[in-house]
């Protein structure tokens, strides 16, 4: 298990320890990781003049393939992580993709009140503890205006055969079959979502069972 703690509270970082995340980038790349983001994106239906957040965003791969794609919608990305945070603003620099970076936790959003339009995440839901899960997704819909929509994407409930290479150990909260849908469904009902569902999956050779969710902020 490799929680970070020093910078305050603690979280696991991208690869399980700080040391590997030079290592994040070049595996996304390998383990096909793009490809399955594009999804969650499109899912998202993010439109010109959006507030679209991405909770967890590690080095930026979806907050700026959001951006790339929706260049009017304005995104931002949060992480714990200040080392994958300078590794988000070097490439947001590089591809000039005007993102906004944030340190910050999923538990305790530093925005207001129904301030975005879209919250995504993708691979962060897996890193957070039983609690911290609730308390997320309590804070992805506090966060949302009324009829806003969170899009998650994480590790699903694996067969037997479709545990794929990246499920490794070294996250405290790494599950042998992941959170079932069924289960993520119910902590978004509980967290006050109108219409929780898991709306897609994916096997891959290499990351195995992927599940995308999709969520409401109730319009009331
Ligand atoms: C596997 S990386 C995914 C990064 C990015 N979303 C992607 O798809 O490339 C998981 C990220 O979740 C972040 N994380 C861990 N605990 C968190 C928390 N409590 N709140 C927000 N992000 C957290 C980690 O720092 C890490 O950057």
């Amino acid at each position: 298990m490799g929680a970070t703690e020093g910078h305050g509270k603690g979280y696991v970082p991208c690869m399980g320890h700080d040391r590997l995340l030079p290592l994040y980038d070049p595996l996304h790349k390998l383990l096909g990781m793009a490809s399955v983001n594009r999804p969650l994106v499109d899912q998202a239906g993010i439109r010109p003049g959006h507030r679209v957040l991405e909770i967890g965003c590690g080095t930026g791969n979806l907050a700026l393939l959001a951006k790339r794609l929706h260049p009017d919608a304005e995104v931002v990305g949060l992480d714990p992580d200040p080392k994958a945070l300078a590794r988000a603003r070097r490439k947001a620099g590089r591809k000039a993709l005007p993102v906004r970076l944030d340190r910050g936790f999923a538990e305790d959003l530093p925005y207001p009140d129904a301030s975005f339009d879209r919250v995504l995440s993708a691979f962060m839901f897996h890193h957070l503890g039983p609690d911290e899960k609730g308390e997320a997704l309590r804070e992805a819909r506090r966060v949302l205006k009324p009829g806003g929509s969170l899009h998650l994407l994480d590790y699903g409930e694996a067969t037997a055969t479709s545990g794929g290479v990246a499920t490794h150990r070294s996250h405290r909260n790494w599950r042998p079959h992941g959170d079932s849908g069924d289960r993520v469904a119910a902590l978004m009902r509980e967290a006050g979502f109108a219409d929780p569902a898991e709306v897609a999956h994916r096997v891959t050779r290499a990351l195995g069972r992927v599940a995308y969710y999709r969520a409401t902020a109730p319009r009331a």
